[in-house]
């Protein structure tokens, strides 16, 4: 026990020494649990290390799209999916090392902050903390003591209210005079709430919360579901559903083919899951919606509102309208005007000394050149048309 103690101390002591040479301006230096402290012996090793805890994992193709108009194919199962490498279920990315590491998040509340986290769920307090009810590590006397202060003798002598941790004997709870029901627990000296995980219902008191929820089960525990009969768990997944063969991500099946999406998300036919849902689609199709009413939105647009709309880096005048990134309409017609302003009466006109040629203001010795390539005659042709319907075309009642 006292070597380990002692190994501790030193790790925590290079540990310290690394992040400040790192951060040189760095904060109060925190403790993270498993710190990667880089050697020459461990360099070889690194690649094969990061390969560990590594997992695949389908991902909506539509999430990797970056552009309007340039939908990505999928390298998974079917097109709409690509499939990519992440940490398994219980590890997480640790954002210096890139590895996967252990992730403590679901048992202790500061992700094992003061302690190592051995292993999924599993943390241990450094020397000198101890587990609280909650999981998380907190200091012991001489330090402090929770609920409590350190006589110099180095005991935790509870404030009034609270009385010593039974079991560790290191920190104070809180006391209740009266017993707490079930699935409570004392919070406050003589007050009683509901434990983590569990809510206050009307009816039955504290009751467990099981998220996502269950679907055609029953949340027994925190996070635990107990299915109804007839209906399964999938592998990786923590919801009852029908058996299906269909995705159904973000949502479970009701049937065979009749997936039920979760709220804020909508069915999609290519994926079979469920993706998140935007208002407008994000701007008619300028972004992607990521999460439930999150858009990322499409190079050269701009979040603004609910969705995503082009973005032009001059302004387009009172009489204009960015219309695509980079290019204003001026209004009414939405006559394309690329360099000029618009005028009062929609037209597009142009700096002293040079024309409009079709969508743009061009000197005159521009002209030449601007129909040298054939992408460009192309670009042109494409841009009478839309000229076409913008300006001559309503006088025919075409658009
Ligand atoms: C599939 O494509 C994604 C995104 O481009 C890439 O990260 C991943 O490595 C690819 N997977 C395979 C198996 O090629
Ligand atoms: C520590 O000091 C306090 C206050 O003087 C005393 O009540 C307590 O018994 C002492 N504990 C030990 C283990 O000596
Ligand atoms: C499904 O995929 C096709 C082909 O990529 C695409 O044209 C269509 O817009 C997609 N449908 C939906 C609802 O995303
Ligand atoms: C005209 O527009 C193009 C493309 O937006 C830009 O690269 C160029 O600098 C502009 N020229 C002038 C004179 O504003």
């Amino acid at each position: 026990m006292h070597s380990i103690g002692n190994s501790l101390a030193l790790l925590l002591g290079l540990a310290l020494l690394a992040m400040i040479v790192a951060m040189p301006e760095a904060e109060t230096p925190q403790l993270f649990g498993d710190i990667h402290i880089p050697s020459d012996m461990e360099s070889l090793s690194l690649t094969r290390e990061r390969q560990q805890h590594l997992c695949q994992r389908e991902v909506p193709v539509v999430f990797f799209q970056t552009q309007k108009n340039s939908p990505h194919r999928g390298n998974g199962s079917t097109i709409f999916y690509h499939r990519i490498e992440v940490c398994c279920l219980g590890y997480r990315r640790d954002p210096y090392s890139h590895r996967c590491v252990p992730d403590c998040s679901q048992s202790s509340p500061d992700n094992c902050f003061n302690g190592f986290c051995r292993a999924p769920g599993r943390c241990e307090c450094f020397a000198e903390f101890v587990r609280n009810a909650h999981g998380a590590c907190i200091h012991t006397c001489p330090i402090s003591c929770q609920g409590g202060r350190c006589y110099l003798n180095g005991t935790c002598a509870c404030h009034p209210g609270y009385v010593l941790d039974r079991e560790t004997r290191l920190y104070c709870r809180p006391h209740c005079a009266q017993a707490c029901g079930s699935h409570e627990e004392c919070v406050a000296p003589g007050l009683c709430d509901c434990s983590p995980g569990y809510r206050r219902t009307d009816e039955l008191g504290c009751q467990p919360i099981c998220t996502p929820d269950c679907g055609y089960g029953k949340c027994v525990a925190p996070n635990q579901c107990e299915c109804f009969p007839g209906f399964i768990k999938r592998p990786q997944r923590n919801v009852c559903e029908a058996e299906c063969h269909i995705n159904c991500e973000n949502g479970f099946c009701e049937s065979r083919y009749k997936c039920q999406c979760r709220e804020g998300y909508r069915y999609d036919l290519n994926t079979t899951s469920c993706l998140p849902e935007c208002v407008d689609d994000c701007g008619h199709g300028n972004g992607v919606c990521i999460a439930p009413g999150v858009c990322r939105c499409f190079e050269g647009h701009e979040g603004r509102g609910n969705g995503c709309h082009p973005k032009c880096d001059g302004s387009c005048g009172p009489h204009g309208l960015c219309l695509l990134p980079n290019i204003c309409g001026c209004l009414p017609s939405q006559q394309h005007c690329l360099n000029g302003s618009c005028d009062a009466n929609g037209h597009c006109s142009c700096p002293k000394g040079q024309t409009h040629f079709i969508d743009r203001c061009l000197k005159p010795t521009q002209l030449i050149q601007q129909l040298v390539t054939n992408e460009r005659r192309l670009h042109f042709n494409q841009q009478l048309g839309y000229e076409f319907s913008a300006l001559i075309g309503r006088y025919f009642n075409l658009s």
